[in-house]
């Protein structure tokens, strides 16, 4: 009962763009952009990168799973801390996982990762396979029943006490917000919508709790990077 309150309270505090998950869309979208999308990375998403893999604890012999790869920037950094570990994982495009899997083997041939086109609402893994899951700027894009089930499948494939770091889009600047109301409501599929300042609630709600909280700029490009356990 409390929780469903909790929920009715989050979603009724969120104007959303997105009532539902549009996948199909977003998929295509981002299949279009593999080639490119690594100068995204490169000039917004770097220094969030780095500070999601400080704050995780990833470390070499662990099982590892990265949610939404993209063009596999972060993934290769996860394999190069673990290299006699497994990391895994995983984007909705087809053409972002094979990118991220083709960058990984090419420069990592030893090591034990794999990337595959799968959608994050349903991980394909068994309860408790994980020490650590990250996933950068993915939840945006979820409606927010998916954001929930999103995270209760993160939260089941962790280990007892592991964590998850996310990176999710800063929203403590007022014209970057505006700026990206404008291009949600434009290409919501790409854009998604911020949600950063719920993230608390939605952590809470699925019993994941706080351990590390950072926010980063990188050029005029905010991002708060949150680890939980489990
Ligand atoms: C904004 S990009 C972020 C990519 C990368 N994590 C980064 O930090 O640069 C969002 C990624 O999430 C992926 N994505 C969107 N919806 C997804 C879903 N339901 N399951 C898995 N991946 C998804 C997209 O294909 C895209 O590669």
């Amino acid at each position: 009962m409390q929780n469903l309150l909790k929920q009715q309270t989050i979603a009724s505090s969120i104007e959303d763009r997105l009532p539902v998950t549009i996948a199909a869309h977003t998929r295509r979208v981002y299949d279009r952009l593999a080639s490119f999308y690594h100068f995204s990375t490169m000039f917004f998403h770097s220094k969030a990168h780095r500070c999601a893999l400080e704050q995780s604890g990833v470390c070499d012999g662990m099982r590892v799973l990265e949610v939404a790869t993209g063009s596999g920037e972060m993934f290769h950094r996860l394999v190069k801390a673990n290299p006699k570990g497994a990391t895994l994982g995983l984007d909705l495009s087809p053409n972002m996982a094979a990118r991220t899997q083709h960058r990984a083997s090419k420069r990592f041939p030893d090591a034990f990762a794999r990337c595959q086109a799968v959608d994050a609402r349903y991980l394909p893994f068994r309860d408790e396979t994980f020490d650590a899951v990250i996933s950068c700027y993915l939840l945006e894009l979820l409606s927010q029943e998916d954001i929930a089930r999103t995270l209760s499948e993160i939260r089941r494939v962790l280990r007892p006490r592991a964590t998850v770091t996310l990176v999710l889009i800063g929203q403590n600047t007022e014209v970057f917000n505006r700026l990206y109301d404008l291009a949600g409501s434009l290409v919501p599929a790409f854009w998604g919508r911020q949600i950063e300042e719920k993230m608390t609630d939605f952590l809470e709600e699925q019993n994941l709790r706080i351990l590390n909280d950072c926010v980063v700029r990188q050029t005029f490009y905010p991002s708060r990077v949150l680890t939980a356990r489990k």
